[in-house]
């Protein structure tokens, strides 16, 4: 059956790294691999650009209409002094709300070629291999009352800024479902992030993961404050396996978590709906200080391809293809500028896209 598969370049260096994974997908079409129709879509600052929003009416209709997203990177410089509501980071939150994108999973894997690139010894992270599963469409993100308001106070006026961090029980039982079916199939070890000592809300969220628990006795669940998590990430990472935590937490935690791997570049990332429906998209931003120089690295991106094959098409045999071939090419000595060290090769971003696509062929 023909699947509709819809990119999402982006803005920065995501028009680079997206051409990238769409060879490997022209390549599987062309010869018969792959049943597939390929469409895009402006999203971000490209979407301001060609339609004075950063997240078109079109782009959601083609998202809705398709089986799988593939994005690339948003946000630039140029779009940072535009209201709030028009940034690329708005379009960005809008599609993952828009499709109801709750499940963010971010893996965190070293590379066992580039054990000398982590932050930390390499005795700590060798063979490192972590899930985070953040919840993406709830929150401090999306929770209201949110906003800048000028308030009276003993001494005249002055502005206060307020966000709201807000989770349901569904909210948080449909994350930890998704956790623990994760933990179920790795380690049979999760370990859920919250800050119960000080929020409601995340006393809420501790008690929606023991819930949930009683429904996987084949699981251990442990409960983390942050603040400990954070400290914890980086002094012993092996000690996880799976996590599970709220949006911003997440979002801090999994950036966090790609450092150790040494480079953000090679992290692929998904995001799903209820019904399984995926947006894929590497873990590192639009890096606008090397856009448009072929310096980005594409495997994060190759590498959401390679997920996105896996998880929504169904197409193990071409997903492992992908995943070979990066081996291969790292194997090689073949590194991007954000990974390279002694002794290895340098190159660029369509060079390395071409070298992983050749070791498929
Ligand atoms: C991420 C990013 C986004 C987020 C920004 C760009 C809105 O940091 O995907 O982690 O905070 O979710
Ligand atoms: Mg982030």
């Amino acid at each position: 059956m023909n699947k509709k598969i819809l990119l999402l370049p982006g803005d920065g260096i995501g028009p680079e790294i997206v051409s990238q994974a769409e060879k490997f997908l022209r390549h599987f079409i062309d010869n018969g691999k792959l049943d597939a129709a390929l469409d895009f879509a402006h999203l971000g600052g490209a979407g301001y650009d060609a339609t004075g929003k950063p997240l078109p009416e079109e782009t959601i209709a083609k998202a809705q209409a398709s089986d799988a997203i593939l994005l690339g990177a948003i946000g630039g410089w140029q779009y940072d002094k535009l209201p709030r509501e028009l940034r690329p980071e708005r379009g960005l939150l809008g599609i993952r709300e828009a499709l109801g994108l709750f499940a963010n999973l971010r893996p965190a894997i070293l590379f066992p070629q580039l054990a000398d690139a982590s932050s930390l010894k390499s005795e700590l992270v060798a063979g490192l291999d972590l899930m985070i599963v953040r919840e993406l469409t709830g929150g401090i993100y999306f929770g209201q009352p949110r906003g800048i308001e000028t308030r009276q106070t003993d001494n005249g006026t002055e502005k206060v800024g307020f966000n709201t961090m807000h989770y349901s029980e569904s909210e948080i039982a449909r994350i930890m479902k998704v956790a623990f079916e994760i933990a179920q199939k790795r380690s049979g070890r999760l370990c859920s992030v919250e800050k119960a000592n000080v929020l409601e809300v995340s006393e809420l969220w501790r008690e929606g993961a023991i819930a949930a628990s009683k429904k996987y006795p084949d699981v251990e669940l442990e409960h983390l404050y942050v603040d400990n998590a954070a400290m914890q990430l980086v002094r012993e990472p092996k000690q996880f396996d799976v996590m599970v935590t709220g949006n911003l937490f997440g979002d801090i935690l999994s950036d966090c978590a790609a450092m150790l791997t040494g480079s953000i570049g090679m992290l692929p990332s998904a995001s799903f709906d209820e019904n399984g429906k995926g947006l894929y998209e590497p873990v590192h931003g639009s890096a606008p200080d090397i856009a448009g120089q072929d310096k980005a690295n594409p495997l994060a991106t190759i590498l959401s391809l390679e997920m996105l094959l896996r998880y929504s098409l169904d197409e193990a045999a071409l997903a492992d293809s992908i995943k070979n071939a990066v081996n291969k090419v790292l194997d090689k000595g073949l590194r991007t500028a954000d990974i390279m060290s002694d002794g290895m090769t340098e190159l660029g971003c369509e060079a390395m896209g071409d070298a992983v696509l050749a070791e498929l062929q």
